[in-house]
């Protein structure tokens, strides 16, 4: 397969945030946006993993994209007599650099599908890098279907339909996937068709991903961003502009319950109060039929650092205790519609996720 960063397909989309360049990854580091923008090159599983877990790459399917080119690159640079237990012991790191985000696993998952059935290092070498890009690349695709099925969920595909505003809430864009963006991919549909008056994104306490990532995407790409506190968000709503809160996961459960960003769930509670339409946008990566509910994902707590400091600058006295979960669960009852590749689920509960997803 070619390189997907240098495809007229790719480089129409513009931002990115992996580049597989066959021997090598390289991610733009996150950490350093909208400041800097510098790339790290990897040549090893154990830096991907390092990378994923200090956030170099975040964003679910990025992170389960990151660590796919991690098992190819395990394979790549395998000894001919050990090559088995290193890619094993690949996968196995990888699979302990981040918890929530359930599209690590499932890239895992696949990757040693297709590891279980090579006979030689030299066959791994060539079909674990296929798959990782082929995962690349589905996501792609999948973020350009889930635009359409959304503008449509949206009531929006009619010729005659009027702009409207939205909030979203962290970055679920290019740099969170394999380009486009789920949420912020809705967003661009929305602004390529016309049908955007403007975007109010939540500055995302504590990591600011919607300041540093989402702020950043959007001026690049001239699509009209407005940013602000998350703690302005119900006075934005109470003011009846917006009409959408769009929002990405980390992992959806059986009965349509979202893990995703702190901070999403107070969102839910404020759209639903002020008669606001709340939409999740994420691949069936992001489902996760194997759990019942949103009680049984294991939520990720981050070093209390992220809440005190800001690049390293104390916000708050010393050693003060803190509680930082990065990631909550919105109940399904809170959600109006899951926009998929696969599909759509209005009302989201068991019967609706099983009917798309059995
Ligand atoms: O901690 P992060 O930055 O990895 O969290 C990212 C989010 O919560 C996103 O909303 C989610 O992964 C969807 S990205 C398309």
């Amino acid at each position: 397969m070619n390189n997907l960063t240098d495809t007229p397909f790719s480089r129409a989309l513009g931002t990115v945030a992996l580049r597989w360049q066959g021997n090598s990854l390289e991610l733009l580091d996150q950490r350093l946006l909208p400041a800097q923008e510098h790339w790290i090159t990897l040549e090893g599983a154990s830096g991907v993993a390092r990378c994923i877990r200090d956030m170099v790459v975040r964003g679910a399917p990025a992170i389960g994209i990151s660590a796919a080119y991690g098992v190819a690159l395990a394979a790549r640079h395998a000894g001919s007599r050990d090559w088995q237990a290193e890619i094993r012991q690949a996968i196995r790191e990888l699979s302990e650099s981040r918890p929530t985000a359930v599209n690590l696993f499932w890239a895992l998952q696949r990757m040693e599908r297709v590891f279980d059935s090579c006979e030689s290092v030299g066959e791994a070498q060539e079909r674990l890098a296929d798959e990782a890009e082929a995962i690349h690349q589905e996501d792609l695709a999948g973020n350009l279907a889930m635009a359409d099925h959304a503008l449509s969920a949206m009531g929006l595909s009619a010729d005659n339909a009027a702009p409207v505003s939205v909030l979203t809430h962290c970055n679920t864009g290019a740099l969170a996937t394999g380009g486009y963006g789920t949420a912020l991919g809705v967003i661009r549909r929305l602004h390529e068709k016309k049908l955007l008056t403007r975007v109010y994104a939540d500055e995302t306490r504590p990591w600011l991903q919607g300041s540093r990532l989402t702020a950043w995407e959007l001026m690049r790409d001239d699509i009209p961003v407005t940013l602000n506190a998350d703690g302005a968000a119900a006075a934005i709503l109470a003011a009846g502009e917006v009409r959408w809160v769009l929002v990405g996961a980390d992992r959806i459960t059986a009965n349509g319950d979202v893990a995703n960003k702190i901070g999403t769930y107070s969102l839910a509670v404020l759209a639903r109060y002020h008669n606001v339409r709340f939409m999740v946008v994420a691949p069936s990566s992001t489902v996760d039929m194997s759990l019942a509910s949103g009680t049984d994902i294991p939520i990720e707590e981050r070093d209390g650092r992220e809440v005190r400091e800001v690049r390293g600058i104390s916000l708050a006295p010393e050693g003060v205790p803190v509680f930082n979960p990065v990631f909550d669960v919105t109940p399904a009852d809170l959600i109006d519609v899951i926009v998929t590749e696969k599909g759509i689920v209005r009302n989201p509960d068991m019967a609706g996720m099983q009917g798309l997803f059995g």
